[in-house]
């Protein structure tokens, strides 16, 4: 089983937008999967109850000890993908989350001041030494940015030295992401032919193609320890030290908290 940890300090990004809508895709993809729902504020667990549709399997758990300890059992289970939507701000759920987790996906909106914020995300991700990568979220469909030239957000990515770690394709803001939610959808089944659903679909292959360069955790092997995981908090005003490494496997050591 792979297991999958939404995870940025700040809100809004995206995080459970993106993990019902990777969670759906995966599942026509012939995953058997769990959402596991760390946020108290229950986005999943809303979405789920409004779904008239089969699966996914959701669960919720808002301690890390147990989140953690859940998704060891959930390897047992049949689930082949687990994906844990964590809330924002730092909580001790996002640390069992982490250490649960094969990879880190951290959405964040496109401008530089966004990617600037998950400075401590990032710190403590790199610290958990999880694979990670970030994903661009609710970005501009007709901006120009998505192009190359002046401005572009490829040229962003190069200037904030991020485009090693950045999950492909960026996800553009669209009311489809949206009005599937309201529907208890996921964007692929809502909109199947849209863009947004072949956007989401290339995502999942993107991160599925990641999640298999990671070594496939035995199910009978003894569980990783919780204990090992980070328990400071990384300070708010931590700030990137940007040292592009050429990480293109998404490992994390591409870009550094300062101090
Ligand atoms: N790609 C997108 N297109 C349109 N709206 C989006 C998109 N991604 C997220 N949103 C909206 O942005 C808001 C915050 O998204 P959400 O997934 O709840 O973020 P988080 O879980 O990180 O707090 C929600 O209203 C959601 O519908
Ligand atoms: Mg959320």
């Amino acid at each position: 089983m792979h297991t999958i940890a939404m995870i940025s300090r700040k809100g809004g990004t995206g995080k459970s937008t993106l993990a019902i809508g990777l969670a759906v895709a995966a599942m026509e993809a012939g995953h058997s999967i769990c959402l596991l729902e760390a946020d108290p504020l229950g986005t999943v667990s809303n979405w789920r109850r409004r779904r008239t549709l089969a699966g996914p399997m959701v669960e919720t758990a808002h301690d890390g000890y147990v989140l953690f300890h859940r998704v060891q059992a959930l390897a047992h289970c049949g689930i082949t993908l687990t994906i844990v939507d964590t809330a924002g701000g730092w909580s001790d759920a996002c640390r069992g989350a982490m250490a649960a987790a094969d990879f880190c996906l951290i959405p964040a909106r496109p401008s530089p001041v966004d990617i600037e914020a998950t400075a401590p995300t990032l710190a403590a991700v790199r610290e958990s030494g999880k694979p990670f990568a970030f994903v661009l979220n609710q970005i501009q469909a007709r901006s120009g940015r998505l192009n190359g030239g002046a401005g572009s957000l490829g040229e962003r990515a190069i200037a904030l030295e991020i485009a090693d770690v950045l999950a492909l394709p960026a996800i553009v803001q669209r009311n489809d992401q949206q009005d599937a939610l309201s529907r208890g959808l996921g964007v692929t089944e809502y909109a199947p032919r849209g863009k947004s659903a072949n956007e989401i679909r290339a995502l999942w292959q993107w991160v599925w193609a990641r999640l298999s360069c990671v070594s496939q955790p035995d199910a009978e092997a003894p569980a990783r320890t919780y204990a090992t995981l980070p328990a400071a908090v990384p300070p708010a005003g931590a700030q990137l030290r940007l040292c592009a490494t050429g990480a293109a496997t998404g490992h994390a050591g591409s870009i550094a908290p300062a101090g």
